[in-house]
């Protein structure tokens, strides 16, 4: 089932040097139970993307799309209270850093209690019980006493656990994740990425999980979309996308990927040579084309889309065979 649905999703910025296109005609959708994981590099619009999904867009941004709905509900014609009331409920939200939005001031019980009767006006004993079994879910044990420690009292993984529990709590079908593990260290990254897959696989979360870390994406996705410069230029299948990469840009991702006793001792770790081109004032042709082996004249002027019918797209008018190096 179809839980999110996003066609032709278009993001400007206005600016004093002309209109920033940050996004330019995104399309995707995201099933119940499925991990959609959106990777590219800095500045490719990822955040601007996986915020709209929450109305949380710039208010200086110009949001347009063909289709944009969530379960059924077409979004682009939410009024803020609507989106208020869907927002922490049945779509909610993980940041990246867990220190910064948790407010330092409340302890994690009274934080978690107020998201919760939000939600839900009730008896505050009820709420606490939620919360205490949200916590328990995210594997946090002694549940009880962590209600009245204060953020600052937990170590970082803890914080970022909280946060999980906090966009949990009210039961939500869809997690918007933007990049919610780059400040944790590598353990407690895996640590926490195996709890998102086990809250996936008991409660059927669908998640959107942005990351510009494709050997994350390699564990974690089912499902990828590789965005660059504002367009995704390839989707697939997470064992389709590795086995089978088309556009020259995931190739390039994928080389700087550090493999296990592949690096030379020494060597420079993989960086794609070049930078995202500037996306002010009017586009045309394949973005990526400076920074290609493979670019042709054709690539300055046109977009192709390729489709394998089988979830496979990617945005170039070679072939992989064409292109291989
Ligand atoms: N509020 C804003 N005002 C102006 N420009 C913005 C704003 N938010 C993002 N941008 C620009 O939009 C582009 C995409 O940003 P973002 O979605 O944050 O990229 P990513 O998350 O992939 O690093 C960048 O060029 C960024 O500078
Ligand atoms: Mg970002």
């Amino acid at each position: 089932m179809t839980l999110l649905n996003v066609e032709n999703l278009c993001i400007d910025i206005p600016g004093p040097r002309g209109t920033l296109h940050a996004v330019r005609g995104v399309s995707f959708h995201v099933d119940k139970g499925e991990i959609l994981c959106i990777v590219g590099e800095s500045g490719c619009g990822k955040s601007l993307t996986s915020h709209a999904l929450l109305g949380l867009s710039p208010r200086v941004a110009q949001v347009e799309a063909a289709a944009f709905s969530f379960d059924g509900t077409d979004l682009r014609r939410l009024s803020e209270r609507q989106w208020q009331g869907l927002r922490g409920q049945r779509l909610s939200m993980i940041f990246q850093d867990p220190m910064t939005s948790l407010n330092p001031s409340f302890t994690i019980g009274a934080l978690l209690i107020e998201v919760y009767r939000r939600h839900h006006p009730g008896p505050r004993g009820k709420a606490r019980a939620r919360a205490i079994e949200i916590l328990r879910k995210v594997g946090i044990s002694n549940a009880e006493e962590r209600l009245d420690q204060y953020p600052h009292q937990l170590s970082g993984g803890l914080r970022q656990r909280v946060m999980i529990a906090m966009g949990l709590i009210c039961g939500p079908d869809l997690l918007i994740a933007d990049e919610p593990t780059t400040a944790l260290d590598v353990n407690i990254q895996l640590q926490i990425l195996r709890l998102l897959q086990d809250l996936k696989r008991d409660m059927g979360l669908g998640m959107v999980f942005v990351t510009h870390d494709l050997g994350l994406v390699a564990r974690f996705a089912d499902r990828v979309a590789v965005m660059y410069a504002g367009r995704i230029v390839e989707t697939a299948p997470v064992a389709e996308l590795f086995a089978r990469p088309c556009h020259p840009y995931t190739r390039a991702l994928i080389n700087c990927i550090p493999a296990p006793g592949k690096t030379r001792p020494g060597a420079a770790l993989g960086a794609i040579p070049g930078v995202v081109p500037s996306l002010v004032g009017p586009q045309a042709g394949c973005a990526f084309r400076d920074r290609c082996a493979h670019a042709t004249p054709l690539c300055q002027t046109r977009l192709e889309r390729r489709h394998d019918g089988a979830g496979h797209a990617y945005e170039c008018h070679y072939t992989p065979e064409e292109t291989a190096a």
